[in-house]
């Protein structure tokens, strides 16, 4: 297995499965599996995997990466709807160790701009929030903060992946899950886009991925973001306003 450390960052190619059982002491998890073959379609193509192939994909993950957490960590996951049920029941439907996990709120990124689908455009993408018993945000949360950040981001572009996310959010993300110093693990990190994050504000990073070519993009990406630092700086979190006392 190839193994590269770049600075704080240190970065698997090989799959999660295997990968997820070397490692312990994660802080935080801001991942993005792959989750189009749930079931339905994607970019006008039937996936052939049903949502019970998914799930018993899924519980063999999550059985190791609650293994590799602490158990204070959060774990955000990017999702669609019908994912996060799916890991609702992946969580609940196996064993003891990990029913300690559930889903508990689902983040939408409002991009401000449409993308796949019809009928009804898609401009939402979303995130499943997952604690364990022992998972405490520790203030970093605003207690106003909404679940829906709206921020323009045109996902059509692709210029790294062709699922890529957000640096601007998954920055947002990294910040509500962890503290400055953190280690924070994406098992599935695509071309690195929350490895860029972490690079960008302080946290250690751990990623996973299995395609050799977005593998590569993530460690040239997460080497730039290190090298250029406030370059890369996200934006600070504009407001984003909720009614405080509204339950
Ligand atoms: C949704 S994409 C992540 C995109 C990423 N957030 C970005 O901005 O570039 C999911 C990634 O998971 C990878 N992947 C799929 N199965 C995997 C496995 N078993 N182990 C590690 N990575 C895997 C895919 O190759 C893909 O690059």
């Amino acid at each position: 297995m190839r193994v590269e450390h770049i600075g704080d960052a240190t970065l698997y190619l090989g799959d999660c499965l295997e990968v997820l059982g070397t490692l312990k002491s994660v802080d935080a998890v801001v991942a993005d599996p792959p989750f189009s073959f749930a079931g339905g379609s994607s970019n006008g193509m039937t996936s052939s995997a049903d949502s019970q192939f998914f799930k018993h994909w899924l519980e063999s993950v999550f059985r190791r990466l609650d293994a590799a957490s602490k158990e204070t960590a959060p774990w955000f996951l990017w999702c669609d709807w019908r994912t996060a049920a799916v890991f609702d029941s992946a969580l609940s439907g196996a064993g003891e160790r990990y029913s300690r996990r559930w889903v508990t709120q689902v983040l939408a990124h409002d991009r401000e701009m449409v993308g796949m689908g019809s009928p009804f455009r898609n401009q939402l993408d979303w995130v499943a929030v997952i604690r364990g018993r022992k998972t405490d945000f520790g203030g970093r949360i605003p207690k106003t903060q909404p679940n829906v950040w709206r921020e323009y981001w045109y996902y059509g572009k692709h210029e790294h992946h062709n699922a890529e996310k957000s640096v601007s959010f998954a920055s947002r993300l990294v910040e509500w899950a962890s503290n400055v110093g953190a280690v924070v693990l994406d098992f599935c990190m695509g071309s690195g886009t929350t490895g860029v994050a972490c690079a960008c504000l302080g946290r250690k990073f751990i990623g996973i991925e299995i395609e050799p070519r977005d593998f590569d993009i993530a460690c040239r990406r997460i080497e730039d973001a290190q090298r250029q630092g406030k370059l890369f700086e996200p934006k600070p979190a504009p407001e984003q306003v909720a009614i405080e006392g509204l339950a």
